[in-house]
């Protein structure tokens, strides 16, 4: 049985790469940071109890600003592969914590790396790497794209990316870098953009508010769906050699038409519900994101297979579907944050 370490593993991509990976027979460790309240809400439908027999899933508490902890954790575990998805990946929230992003966005893939070529140095390494380091570079963006990044925590993903090709460069390390564009899903956190547009359209059209405030409408990204990028993911680590990979739609979608899509599966007018607030802009903003994913189609076979108007519907009717089921309709997320 292959054994596997996910550090991030109670996000939108860790929570479906755990799917994914218990669904092939893998041992599936995350580290988990300590938190007051529960942060396993992604993982409820797969967590069993540490006393039931034959469970798969194990839970450490761990934290990748915790270089001794993550070494502990290394010489435990000895994993067979290792998928880095930890970070602050809050793009506006790194504006405002610059330093933090860079400690754990940037130095703790170092603390990964550095642990693994203590302890397991044949272990295969995923990084989290991201279409924000391309940033103010045109598109379409690929592997050989110059990185022009925008944001603190776009300069962070540069700095990861470099030290895991240095790994596989000066230690012969089997690591890549997946620099994937954006992919959303029901799991995406509330302050991302197309959830907060997903969860205003359909607690509208339910009664519950009336306005959603956004900030830049002529963004441009390329949205596609979480759980085909986690195979995506899996796939760079079955390979013979270690690469780096764009993974893609190549499709340009707007915040607006986004809005459009998922404001029209509720029969709305999006222009009727959306208002501006300038707390939600970025002090420099990445206007453009596409990416061409023909090297992940060449040497694996990847296609993204779900463009932004599938993906509107999907999320749109996860959030009708949990105003339904839940006791009582939460409260809206608190937006004053500047998110
Ligand atoms: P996410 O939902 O924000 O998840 C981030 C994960 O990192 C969470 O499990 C979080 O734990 C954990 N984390 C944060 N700080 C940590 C720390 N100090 N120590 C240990 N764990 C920590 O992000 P995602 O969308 O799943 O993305 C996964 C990775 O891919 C991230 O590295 C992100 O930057 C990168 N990425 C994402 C996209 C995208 O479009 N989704 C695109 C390109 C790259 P808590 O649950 O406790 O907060
Ligand atoms: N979050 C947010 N909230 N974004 C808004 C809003 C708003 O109210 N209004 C407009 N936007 C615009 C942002 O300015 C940005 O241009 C676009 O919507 C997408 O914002 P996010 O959903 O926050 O994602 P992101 O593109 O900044 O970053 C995500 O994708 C990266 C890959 O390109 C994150 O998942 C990063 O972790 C990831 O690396």
């Amino acid at each position: 049985m292959k054994r596997a370490l996910i550090t991030g593993i109670t996000g939108q991509d860790g929570s479906y790469l755990a799917d994914l990976l218990l669904h092939k027979g893998y041992e599936v460790h995350g580290v988990v940071r300590r938190c007051s309240t529960f942060n396993t809400r992604r993982l409820d439908h797969i967590y069993r109890d540490p006393h039931d027999a034959g469970r798969r899933l194990f839970l450490h508490y761990g934290d990748v600003s915790d270089a001794s902890r993550l070494v502990t954790l290394l010489a435990k575990v000895r994993p067979d592969e290792v998928y880095n998805l930890a970070a602050q990946s809050h793009v506006r929230v790194s504006f405002d914590e610059p330093e933090n992003t860079g400690d754990i966005t940037g130095m703790g893939t170092t603390r990964l790396l550095e642990a693994i070529l203590m302890s397991r140095p044949e272990t295969r390494y995923y990084q989290a790497s991201s279409s924000e380091m391309f940033g103010a570079t045109p598109p379409p963006q690929d592997e050989s794209t110059p990185f022009h990044p925008r944001s603190p925590y776009g300069a962070a993903k540069v700095y990861s990316y470099w030290m895991t090709r240095n790994y596989r460069e000066a230690h012969g390390m089997f690591t890549v870098n997946g620099i994937l564009f954006n992919h959303e899903s029901p799991r995406r956190g509330e302050t991302f953009v197309t959830r907060k547009i997903a969860r205003a359209a359909a607690r509208i059209a339910r009664g519950l508010e009336n306005r959603v405030y956004l900030g830049n409408l002529d963004a441009i990204r390329d949205w596609g769906y979480a759980p085909e990028y986690v195979e995506g993911m899996w796939r760079m680590l079955q390979l013979d050699e270690p690469d780096d990979y764009v993974l893609a739609t190549g499709v340009a979608t707007t915040v607006r038409e986004f809005a459009e899509h998922c404001f029209g599966h509720v029969a709305l007018d999006w222009r009727d519900h959306v208002a501006h607030d300038s707390a939600y802009l970025r002090p420099s903003e990445v206007d453009a994101l596409v990416g061409d994913s023909g090297k992940a189609e060449a040497a694996f076979g990847w296609t993204a297979q779900t463009r932004a108007g599938d993906l509107a519907r999907i999320m749109v009717e996860a959030e009708l579907k949990h105003l339904e089921t839940a006791k009582a309709p939460l409260a809206a997320v608190p937006e004053q944050m500047g998110r």
